[in-house]
């Protein structure tokens, strides 16, 4: 069954007075534990798409419909709400509260999760460190760590509420080569394990890992 089932999904921004349509109708289905990079030119709509997919954003119009959940339909706490169960955000950037430890920052999530009384956050951020391989640096900031050590809390973080999704924005952008062999080498083994993973990429070595490579180009899937 596809956890993810787009339909004709359009998105406009108003740039000062003119409507521009970024997303120019959309379909497309994700199975569950498929790993899939999405592709295409810069300014193509690939963000725009996966901040859709990932319950960031709304479309316009069209329907989305996630684990049989039509998303189109939840009022925009529902929406906060769902995205946090669901879906783990792993970016460029890395996107780590600088002030807050390694340890901190893995939990942020849970904070916002009302859940079931036996889950243990503390317990499960320590295995997801030990995981991808931090379980000694829980204390660090992220300033003392590499950008690849950064990138492995983000995807310790993205895990933490234990989504069906993970949505990859460029996550090998900051990174030299073999340190993004690594992070796709984890972001792979997430795959194993059962989570769908969207990646997006303008790189063919990392989209090499993806089992499936859907193209954009100027607001569409191309082939
Ligand atoms: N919030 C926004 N307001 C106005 N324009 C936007 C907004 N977000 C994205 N865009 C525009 O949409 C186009 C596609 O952007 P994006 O989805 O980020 O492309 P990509 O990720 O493929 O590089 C760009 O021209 C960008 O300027
Ligand atoms: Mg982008």
């Amino acid at each position: 069954m596809p956890l993810c089932i787009l339909r004709n999904i359009r998105k406009s921004f108003f740039i000062g007075q003119e409507e521009v349509e970024i997303l120019k109708g959309i379909s497309l289905a994700i199975d569950e534990g498929e790993f899939v990079a999405l592709m295409g030119p810069s300014g193509s709509g690939k963000t725009t798409l996966m901040n859709i997919i990932g319950c960031l954003d709304v479309p316009s119009s069209g329907e989305y419909i996630f684990a049989g959940q039509k998303v189109s339909g939840l009022t925009d706490d529902e929406l906060s709400i769902f995205r946090n169960e669901h879906m783990g955000f792993v970016f460029q950037n890395f996107h780590l509260l600088p002030y807050a430890t390694v340890l901190e920052n893995v939990l942020l999530p849970t904070l916002y999760v009302s859940r079931k009384k036996d889950s243990e956050p503390l317990k499960r951020a320590r295995d997801l460190l030990k995981l991808v391989g931090l379980e000694d640096r829980e204390r660090f900031k992220p300033s003392q760590l590499s950008g690849g050590q950064q990138q492995r809390v983000a995807i310790a973080r993205a895990l933490i509420n234990d989504p069906r999704l993970i949505l990859a924005d460029e996550p090998t952008g900051q990174l030299d080569s073999s340190t993004a062999r690594e992070i796709m080498d984890l972001l792979q083994s997430m795959g194993h394990g059962g989570k769908t993973v969207l990646v997006i990429t303008h790189d063919w070595e990392t989209a090499a890992y993806a089992n499936r490579k859907i193209h954009m180009q100027d607001g569409l899937v191309s082939g």
